[in-house]
């Protein structure tokens, strides 16, 4: 009979011999597909020598039919190439955007501290997309009064008589934020300097964390998160602000109920109707308004500011028609669900905007970053099999080239050039709306779990742009050429400092 020792020992080679076996396997269940370059086969996959794009364009060219996979920190992510793969990824159920999240920006630790993050991501989509996309007409006219005073403080006095140079990207997001905060927090808040610059540092301190800690084993992951989050301080900065507007609202439900009259029509509002009592505190509620932000500030103000740039650049080409189409809907009707619905041409040039700036755009082919951009992007919560006989093991993190879909001329003739009036015709829309998502249209993602806030983004980006256009004549500061897009780890961004010149238009 073997002694504890020899126990111990036998055990302890059990282990070695698994792991060896395990590690050295002549197949590894991502074997099978394809890297985007045949060199990215080593252990260490931190990194590619070849940029993203490239990897996405070879990966596209190569395997044009099926799936590639891409080297992300110590693991892969496996790209699908055609629209019908993607189409039938965003139908699985075991696809999962929470994990996928979860998995790249630890957001059980950074975003959702105090509750599991699907049951707080469900709770979110469901406000967003119900309450908040039916409500557009009551919360319309805060709104614009919003917007208004942000370009207001942005542009100053002078801008009645001279140009006023204002750093674009700085700008947009500083008005969007206070736009977004109107509708979650409402006044006096959504203008308090410290909200505004916490709401918009809160998105970047949780990606650069994500990435930061992306090469640390697993285990070490959340530990690190939340100390480098704690001393940024960020979350506290703004739980300081919010939790006693969260705390006097509660009170109101406390004395008059979830359904009085009285409460206001907000985010906040919603939410509070939405949660189950037992989670009915200030610290639950104020996770879901920062997650809000969270999905809603950088997003659309990356997409204004792209617009923008465009309009400086080339206003003799669109802002005539713009203006007049803006002006003849708006004038009569005023800023309405349905008045906002109207404005097709804008539409359209939001919809090109966002195929060629968002997600998956590139301004330049071959911009040397090493990230890939992905929309849809998922993880499997189970073992799967796409129809091309692909095996996606449980864990997998997976995504559309999106990239290569929007550039790819079969489903957009001339895709190289930006054509702000692409899908109009006729004074109609073609081939889809803003908000129409499709698997050859994948800037708010695809399927049941496509972004729930573009609803919403719709009619503020319009409402936001209109405003500007009716009011202000724009121009870049400096030659009329569009700046640069940069590109982070998954996506692409405006130019950060470029500065653009806004004057009102004489009366
Ligand atoms: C132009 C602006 C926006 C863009 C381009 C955008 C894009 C996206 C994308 C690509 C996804 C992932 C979808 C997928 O993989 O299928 C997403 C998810 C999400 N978006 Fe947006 N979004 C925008 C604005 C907003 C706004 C204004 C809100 C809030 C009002 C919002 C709330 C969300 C939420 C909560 C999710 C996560 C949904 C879930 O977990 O199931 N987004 N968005």
């Amino acid at each position: 009979m073997p002694d504890n020792s020899q126990w111990y020992l036998l055990g302890t080679a059990g282990v070695v011999i698994w792991s060896v076996i395990y590690l050295t396997r002549s197949e590894k269940p991502l074997d099978r597909i394809p890297p985007a370059c045949p060199e990215e086969h080593g252990f260490f996959k931190f990194r590619s020598k070849k940029s993203t794009l490239q990897m996405l364009k070879d990966g596209y060219h190569t395997h044009i039919t099926r799936t590639f996979k891409v080297p992300e920190a110590g693991t892969w992510r496996v790209f699908l190439n055609t629209p019908a793969l993607i189409d039938e990824m965003s139908k699985m159920p075991e696809m999962s955007l929470t994990e996928s999240s979860n998995e790249m920006i630890l957001m059980d630790t950074t975003l959702y501290p105090y509750a599991p993050p699907h049951e707080v991501s469900s709770l979110l989509s469901r406000v967003i997309r119900v309450s908040l996309s039916q409500n557009m007409d009551a919360i319309l006219p805060g709104i614009m009064d919003e917007v208004k005073a942000s370009f207001n403080d942005m542009l100053g006095e002078k801008v009645a008589t001279e140009w006023v140079s204002v750093p674009a990207a700085q700008s947009m997001i500083k008005a969007i934020a206070r736009v977004t905060n109107r509708v979650t927090i409402g006044l006096p808040l959504c203008r308090e300097e410290e909200v505004v610059n916490g709401s918009i540092k809160f998105t970047t301190t949780v990606f650069l964390t994500g990435f930061a800690v992306s090469f640390l084993p697993h285990s070490l992951k959340r530990p690190f998160a939340k100390l480098v989050l704690g001393w940024a301080g960020v979350r506290e900065r703004l739980e300081k602000y919010v939790w006693p507007v969260v705390e006097e609202r509660l009170e109101a439900v406390r004395v008059h109920g979830k359904d009085w009259e009285g409460l206001p029509p907000d985010v906040l509002t919603w939410v509070i109707q939405d949660v189950p009592d037992h989670n009915l505190t200030a610290k639950y509620i104020s996770q879901v308004l920062i997650g809000m932000n969270f999905a809603a500030v950088h997003t659309s103000s990356m997409t204004l500011t792209h617009a923008i740039f465009q309009l400086a650049v080339e206003g003799d080409k669109y802002l005539p028609e713009l203006r007049q189409e803006a002006e003849t809907i708006l004038s009569s009707e005023g800023y309405t669900k349905t008045s906002l619905n109207k404005l097709v041409k804008m539409d359209s040039f939001f919809k090109e905007i966002l195929r060629f700036h968002g997600v998956g755009g590139t301004r330049k082919p071959d911009f040397p970053s090493r990230r890939p951009t992905v929309s849809p992007q998922r993880m499997t919560t189970g073992d799967v099999t796409l129809s091309d006989g692909t095996f996606l093991p449980r864990g997998t993190l997976v995504g559309g080239n999106v990239i290569q879909i929007h550039s790819n001329e079969q489903f957009y003739p001339h895709a190289a050039e930006f054509d702000g009036f692409r899908y109009v015709e006729d004074g109609k829309t073609t081939g889809g709306s803003l908000i129409t998502t499709s698997p050859t249209f994948l800037t708010f993602g695809h399927g049941k779990q496509a972004c729930p806030g573009r609803f919403f983004a719709n009619f503020e980006l319009k409402a936001m742009l209109a405003h500007l256009i009716l009011n202000y004549d724009i121009k870049m500061d400096g030659p009329a050429v569009r700046p640069e897009n940069v590109q982070f780890r998954y996506g692409v961004a405006p130019h950060r400092t470029a500065k653009v010149m806004f004057r009102k238009i004489a009366a």
